[in-house]
């Protein structure tokens, strides 16, 4: 499973682009608003500069031809420049457009299976099933996540699950165990993954026992 990091935050994703961490980034406009007042494309152009893998950046249109005004615009960018479509009706048109455009494609806000079956039938390049949120309002976001990579399998669908909307790491474990093909990790939880007080306590205990070897 790859992992991409669910921020627009540089510094985070240097952070853990030097750990080997990360295969890319997808942001969304609640996460570019919180890099205060930026310039959006040039933030984008940093983070592809970064990375060197794919990039999603959201459009802000909700109409299928402004958003493939917009779709073309950043995609233009850089080559990892992947682009994020509400899957609303008019974001399955611009869906349509873009892929005979060749423009790759990321369709986020997906709370149920045909949503999915829908995006992957016309060929996006990632389809962004939100998790966590399906949990928030007490469904079994799993059965979902199952749900669609069963569908996926069975018609070969090329389109690759990205699992978003993880709140900690028993979700990034659940969803490798169903097989979604990238996790979108928020920095939060991505610090979670690499830390267990067993791993600290032995260590330490380690350090301590040498000590006494030299002493
Ligand atoms: O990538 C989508 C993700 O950012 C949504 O996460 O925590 O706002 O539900 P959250």
């Amino acid at each position: 499973m790859k992992f991409f990091i669910d921020t627009a935050n540089l510094d985070e994703i240097r952070k853990f682009k030097a750990m080997g961490l990360l295969d890319g980034v997808t942001t969304n406009p609640s996460l570019a608003a919180k890099e205060g007042k930026i310039d959006f494309r040039k933030l984008i152009a940093d983070i592809c500069a970064v990375v060197q893998g794919p990039v999603s950046a959201e459009v802000i249109s909700t109409e299928a031809d402004q958003m493939f005004a917009e779709a073309e615009e950043l995609s233009a960018i850089s080559e990892h420049v992947v682009i994020k479509l509400p899957t609303i009706p008019e974001g399955i048109k611009a869906l349509v457009r873009c892929v005979e455009a060749g423009i790759k494609t990321n369709m986020t806000l997906v709370f149920q299976p045909v949503q999915a079956l829908i995006v992957g039938r016309i060929g996006a390049t990632y389809v962004s099933p939100f998790l966590g949120r399906l949990d928030d309002i007490g469904q079994d976001s799993m059965e979902v996540l199952a749900a669609i990579r069963q569908i996926y399998d069975n018609y070969d669908f090329a389109t690759q699950i990205l699992a978003a909307s993880l709140r900690h790491p028993l979700h990034v474990v659940q969803a490798a165990t169903i097989g979604a093909d990238v996790a979108t990790i928020p920095p939060n939880v991505l610090d979670k993954l690499l830390n267990h007080p067993l791993t600290d306590i032995g260590l330490e205990r380690f350090l301590a026992d040498w000590k006494k070897i030299k002493a």
